[in-house]
C-alpha cells in the first residue's frame, strides 16, 4: 500500500472529518487531501470512526469547534444524522438522507450530492438540460436525489419509470410541491416506448447492470439517434447497457462523472474552496 505524505498541519489548518461505521474503506480523504494540497489549501481531511451511538453528541460537539469546518457522511449515518440537522437542503429533505454536513457557528447544515453531482456531471461533459426531455429509469435513494436535482433545472420534463411504480409516483409527489420544475410524470415500464422515442436523456438509477447476467434497464431499440443513455453505475464503468447504447450510436455518459462532480460541489458547501 503506497501512502500518501502527511499534509502540512499547523495551527491554521481547517480541519474536516469523514464520519462512517466501519471507517475503514472511506475514500474521502484520498479524495479531498490531495486537492487541498494541489490547490494550496490549508486543510486536512481525517477519518472519524463514529458509532451510530455516539452520533448526535459526537456531531453537537464538533460543531461547536471554531476549526472544525464539517463532515462528509457515509453508512451508516446518512439519514440520522439528516434528521438531527438544523436546516437540510431539497436533495436531502427528499431523500431524508445527507452526506455533507457544514458547521455554521454550532448549527448543523446538511445537503445530499448525488443529484447535484449528477446534474453537474452532465453540463460539465458539455450535455445540457434546458429544454429537454429526460426519461428516468428507476425511484430508489439515488433516483430521489437525482429527481431532487433535475427538479432545479430548466429541463422540459421528467419522466420516471420504476419496476415498483408506485416509488416513482411518490416522487412525483414529493415534487409537485415545487415551484418551476420540468413537467414531471410518471410512465410504467411497459409503457416506456411511448416516450422513449421522445427523450433526450434516458437515465438508469436502478442498480441493474452491477452484476453480470442483469437484465437491462430497459431497451434501447426506440430511442433516436441523438439520445444522450446516462448511467449512474460506477464499476463496471461500461455497464451492458451503455454498450448497448453505444452499438446503437448514441451518446453515453458514465456513472463516474456524478462522483467526480459531486467532489467540486462538495467542497463549496463545506466552504472548503470558492468558486473558480
Ligand atoms: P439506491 O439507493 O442505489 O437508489 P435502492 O433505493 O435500493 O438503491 O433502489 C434500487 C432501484 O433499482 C429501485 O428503483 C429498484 O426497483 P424497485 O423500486 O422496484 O425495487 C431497482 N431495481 C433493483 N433491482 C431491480 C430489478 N431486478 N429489476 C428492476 N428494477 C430493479
Amino acid at each position: 500500500m503506497t501512502l500518501t505524505p502527511p499534509p502540512n498541519i499547523t495551527g491554521h489548518t481547517r480541519v474536516y472529518g469523514m464520519i462512517a461505521d466501519p471507517i475503514a474503506h472511506v475514500r474521502a480523504p484520498m479524495v479531498f487531501n490531495p486537492v487541498f494540497e494541489e490547490r494550496g489549501i490549508d486543510a486536512v481531511m481525517v477519518p472519524l470512526h463514529i458509532t451510530p451511538d455516539i452520533l448526535e453528541p459526537a456531531m453537537q460537539s464538533l460543531a461547536s469547534v471554531p476549526n472544525f469546518g464539517g463532515v462528509c457522511v457515509s453508512i451508516p449515518h446518512k439519514m440520522k444524522l439528516a434528521a438531527i440537522c438544523d436546516e437540510l437542503g431539497l436533495a436531502a429533505r427528499l431523500t431524508s438522507a445527507v452526506n455533507a454536513v457544514r458547521f455554521d457557528q454550532g448549527k448543523l447544515i446538511g445537503d445530499n450530492f448525488d443529484g447535484k453531482g449528477f446534474v453537474a456531471g452532465l453540463l460539465g461533459e458539455g450535455i445540457a438540460l434546458t429544454g429537454k426531455k429526460l426519461v428516468m429509469i428507476g425511484a430508489g435513494g439515488a433516483a430521489r436525489a437525482i429527481a431532487a436535482a433535475i427538479a432545479e433545472t430548466d429541463a422540459a420534463s421528467l419522466t420516471i419509470t420504476n419496476r415498483t411504480l408506485a416509488k416513482a409516483d411518490e416522487i412525483v409527489a414529493m415534487l409537485a410541491g415545487l415551484e418551476n420544475t420540468p413537467d414531471c410524470n410518471t410512465i410504467a415500464l411497459a409503457d416506456l416506448d411511448q416516450v422513449l422515442a421522445d427523450a433526450d436523456i434516458i437515465i438508469n438509477t436502478t442498480s441493474l447492470g452491477l452484476h453480470e447476467g442483469d437484465d437491462l434497464p430497459c431497451d434501447l431499440a426506440a430511442a433516436k439517434t441523438e439520445a444522450v443513455v446516462a448511467d449512474i453505475i460506477m464499476i463496471p464503468a461500461v455497464t451492458d447497457w451503455m454498450k448497448v447504447a453505444e452499438a446503437r450510436g448514441l451518446r453515453v455518459h458514465a456513472g463516474r462523472h456524478m462522483l467526480d462532480y459531486q467532489r467540486d460541489l462538495m467542497g463549496l458547501f463545506l466552504n472548503m474552496w470558492n468558486e473558480e
